[in-house]
């Protein structure tokens, strides 16, 4: 039952408590996008898309939104914005001109004048046609050249998979062809085979397309054409842009002032199964000549390319280390014309994970991880200061944003941006950041008009910190149920730990559909974030200190947390203490499963964690990352594989678990869950699997409710006040001192 907001306090009284974050209201909560700034700064685009459990449908809403003048910024405005509605469902939606939205529907393109009268904007009609596009297209982007009304020209730039005749128009037809086949029969004479959640499909790759755009004038209308043909910038070459599987555009920019695209991509000359090393490339918008190649040698991945507003200079970030994911990130300022590269904050103890130039091209902003915040920072670029030695450790550095979770940040060239920021208790808002004043206003309110509205969230979660492996600061969240009172001992709470992936990863202030901390302590659990050794945001020692210690400092950090809260909460009861995690986080849970012997953990969820290590590098889609990890190759380095298996300790094995798998999993294949599954079955412990079809996470909003029923249930009845003990009896014991658990020596057994 729903608690009308309308109604005064005291008639809600105990009897009707306020609805809290139940699974339900988190899948239909609105997904929103990041915010698009005009060219001029007028308005904002803002794509919101919904589930409707009732209906089961999915839909999108394309909405517009006035942007504060600087004047306005000055008055301290506290309005919010009114979303106007543009169109339903439209994906790729970007600005063609100050004042027209463009958008696609179904491989169709479509413009609209945003500039009329609102009351003649219906969002059931698509807009005026600009052309089919013949494959599906990702990832757009546009070098604007038309000024305002009347004639005029764009060039867009898009990504679509083609093969190697690198022709657009041929992909569907060569699919459908083949389709029958290929669902029979793969043939691989190369890794990768599958990467991320899908079959590769050799000689077929990404690639970047340009098309201009001509506007013509008939009478008092005008309108968009496609002139020509979409030309493919990287024909001919093995390039494949944007990078899959999470390429998008970001991973390219163009400049209409350079008349370039510079964009990441892998090199070619390497395996990308073994290896992380991107190049930095550009090439003619116009497509007249070869990709050039930017960036030599033995480096890591790049990413982020941004060219300045005048396109005289191209910054990127880039990774020292081939092989290694998870390398921090340094900036890199290079020179078009004298062809100079400097790298900037090279001291800098943080790893940005994007960056975009402010309008005047004179800094950059930079967004990235630091201590569970996702900020924004402003580097002076063109101050001579900044490439001085003194400043290579971010003295420079200006904080513009430091709390919450910036997710996206879109210049507005004439001065200012729009910052797009969710935080641990509500999706993305949009927000205008004043460039003089750095005064961040807040444009929408995304909870007002949805079912997040008046739900009791609880207490604000808030960050803690406690003594972790060699005696370090470690860091944690803390999210108390709806409820909680620390000071009434007469409440008694079960204890959630959750455990992130990577182990390259954090327990960010943003908001997230999958993994949402709110939602578990609205389930009533007292919930624990853990960011233990491997996490990042805190630096580069605490993250690399994961490398070849996967159950040891980590494993350390995860329980010195538990037992931390256990002494410093009386209301929180250390007989009701579980523990979940995926990926990284589900391998945890099974080293936990060999290394439970004080019985700390009474239930645990393991959701595509490895069983063993070994079996995982052989069958993983990117090799580079555990032969990283566990310093090797297993035939070379076996060591760190036995040392840090969780296969190895299964006569431990007495834990109640949910184990769950995805069919399309293949970073951690389905096996991994099944073997984990098998092995407590075997051994007669309270054991559940379930296996969804979706691959590393669980995506589609109906499994999605499905996973936190589950897993929340599976929690509760083993955190309950009874335990299911009699289950429990079923379980074989095995004498703990027959096998080894010792996670600090190189003790192994040995065939
Ligand atoms: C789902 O759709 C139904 C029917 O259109 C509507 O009544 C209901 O409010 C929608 N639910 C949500 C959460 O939007
Ligand atoms: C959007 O798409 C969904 C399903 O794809 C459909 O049910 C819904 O009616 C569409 N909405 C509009 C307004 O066209
Ligand atoms: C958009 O509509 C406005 C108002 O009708 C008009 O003045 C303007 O010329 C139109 N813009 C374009 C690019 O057609
Ligand atoms: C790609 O290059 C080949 C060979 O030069 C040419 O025949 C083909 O038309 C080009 N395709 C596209 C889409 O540009
Ligand atoms: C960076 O180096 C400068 C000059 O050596 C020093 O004054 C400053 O305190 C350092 N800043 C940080 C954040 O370490
Ligand atoms: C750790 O937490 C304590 C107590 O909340 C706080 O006073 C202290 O500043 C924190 N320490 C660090 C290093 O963050």
């Amino acid at each position: 039952m729903r608690t009308s907001v309308l109604l005064p306090a005291l008639t809600l009284a105990a009897s009707v408590a306020a609805k809290t974050l139940d699974p339900l209201s988190l899948i239909q909560a609105p997904r929103p996008g990041v915010g698009i700034a005009s060219p001029t700064g007028h308005a904002a685009l803002w794509a919101i898309r919904s589930w409707n459990q009732s209906t089961l449908t999915r839909s999108s809403t394309l909405y517009a939104l006035h942007l504060p003048t600087h004047h306005d910024a000055a008055e301290q405005s506290s309005e919010l914005e009114e979303l106007v509605p543009v169109v339903h469902n439209a994906t790729s939606a970007f600005w063609i001109s100050p004042e027209e939205a463009a958008y696609i529907i179904e491989d169709v393109m479509y413009v609209k004048n945003l500039s009329i009268s609102q009351q003649y904007i219906d969002p059931r009609d698509p807009g005026a046609r600009v052309g089919h596009l013949p494959a599906e297209v990702t990832s757009l982007r546009v070098a604007r050249t038309a000024k305002g009304q009347g004639e005029g020209t764009a060039t867009l730039v898009f990504s679509a998979e083609v093969y190697e005749d690198g022709s657009l128009s041929d992909v569907k037809a060569r699919d459908d062809a083949e389709a029958e086949e290929w669902s029979r029969v793969k043939s691989y004479e190369n890794v990768p085979i599958r990467h991320w959640n899908k079959w590769l499909k050799p000689g077929k790759r990404s690639q970047l397309f340009s098309l201009d755009l001509t506007r013509n004038k008939k009478g008092y209308e005008t309108s968009w054409l496609f002139a020509g043909e979409p030309k493919n910038l990287l024909n001919g070459t093995r390039l494949e842009a944007p990078v899959p599987p999470f390429g998008d555009e970001s991973d390219y920019a163009v400049s209409a002032e350079a008349g370039l695209v510079a964009f990441t991509a892998k090199d070619p000359a390497v395996n990308a199964a073994w290896h992380t090393r991107q190049h930095i490339y550009t090439v003619p918008l116009d497509g007249s000549e070869a990709p050039r190649q930017i960036t030599q040698g033995d480096i890591g991945a790049t990413s982020s390319p941004e060219f300045s507003p005048d396109g005289n200079h191209l910054a990127w970030l880039q990774m020292a280390r081939d092989g290694f994911e998870s390398d921090v990130r340094v900036v890199q300022l290079h020179n078009l014309e004298t062809k100079e590269t400097e790298q900037l904050l090279t001291q800098w103890d943080r790893s940005p994970s994007s960056l975009s130039f402010a309008p005047d091209g004179e800094n950059l902003y930079l967004v990235g991880e630091d201590r569970e915040q996702i900020k924004l920072w402003r580097l002076p670029v063109l101050d001579k200061r900044t490439q001085s030695e003194a400043s290579q450790n971010g003295s420079t550095l200006e904080t513009v944003i430091r709390a919450g979770g910036v997710g996206f940040i879109d210049t507005i060239p004439g001065g200012g941006a729009v910052i797009t920021k969710s935080s641990m208790r509500s999706p993305a808002d949009l927000f205008y950041l004043s460039e003089k004043s750095d005064k961040l206003i807040r444009l929408t309110d995304i909870t007002k008009n949805s079912l997040l509205h008046g739900l009791d969230l609880g207490p604000e979660p808030y960050r803690f910190n406690y003594t972790g492996a060699e005696g370090r600061t470690t860091y944690g969240w803390i999210i108390p149920p709806p409820g909680y009172d620390r000071y009434d001992k007469s409440q008694s709470w079960p204890l959630l730990t959750l455990i992130h992936g990577g182990p390259e990863g954090s327990w960010e202030n943003n908001w997230n559909v999958r993994w949402n901390p709110e939602t578990f302590a609205a389930a009533g659990f007292f919930t624990i974030a853990l960011d233990p050794a491997g996490s990042t945001g805190f630096g580069k020692k605490h993250q690399e200190d994961i490398l070849g210690s996967w159950g040891g400092r980590a494993f350390y950090d995860i329980r010195a947390g538990v037992h931390h809260i256990l002494q410093t909460f009386d209301n929180v009861d250390a007989e009701r203490v579980v523990a979940a995690g995926a990926s990284f986080g589900g391998y945890s849970i099974n080293w936990i499963q060999g290394h439970n012997e004080d019985g700390l953990f009474k239930g645990l969820v393991s959701h595509d964690g490895v069983f063993s290590t070994l079996a995982t590098f052989y069958s993983t889609d990117e090799l580079y990352f555990p032969e990283f990890e566990f310093g090797g190759v297993p035939w070379i380095a076996r060591e760190g594989y036995e040392r840090w298996n969780p296969e190895r300790f299964t006569g431990n094995w007495n834990t109640p678990q949910l184990t769950i798998a995805g069919r399309d999993d293949f970073r951690l294949p389905e096996s991994e869950g099944i073997s984990v599954f098998n092995t407590l079955q075997r051994r007669g412990v309270p054991s559940k699997l379930l296996v969804f079809q979706e691959g590393h996470w669980v995506v589609d909003e109906r499994n999605s409710l499905r996973w936190y029923t589950e897993v929340i249930d599976w929690l509760k009845k083993y955190s309950a006040e009874q335990a299911p003990e009699s289950e429990l009896l079923m379980a074989e014991t095995v004498d703990a001192a027959e096998v080894d658990d010792s996670s600090s020596g190189l003790l192994f057994q040995q065939q």
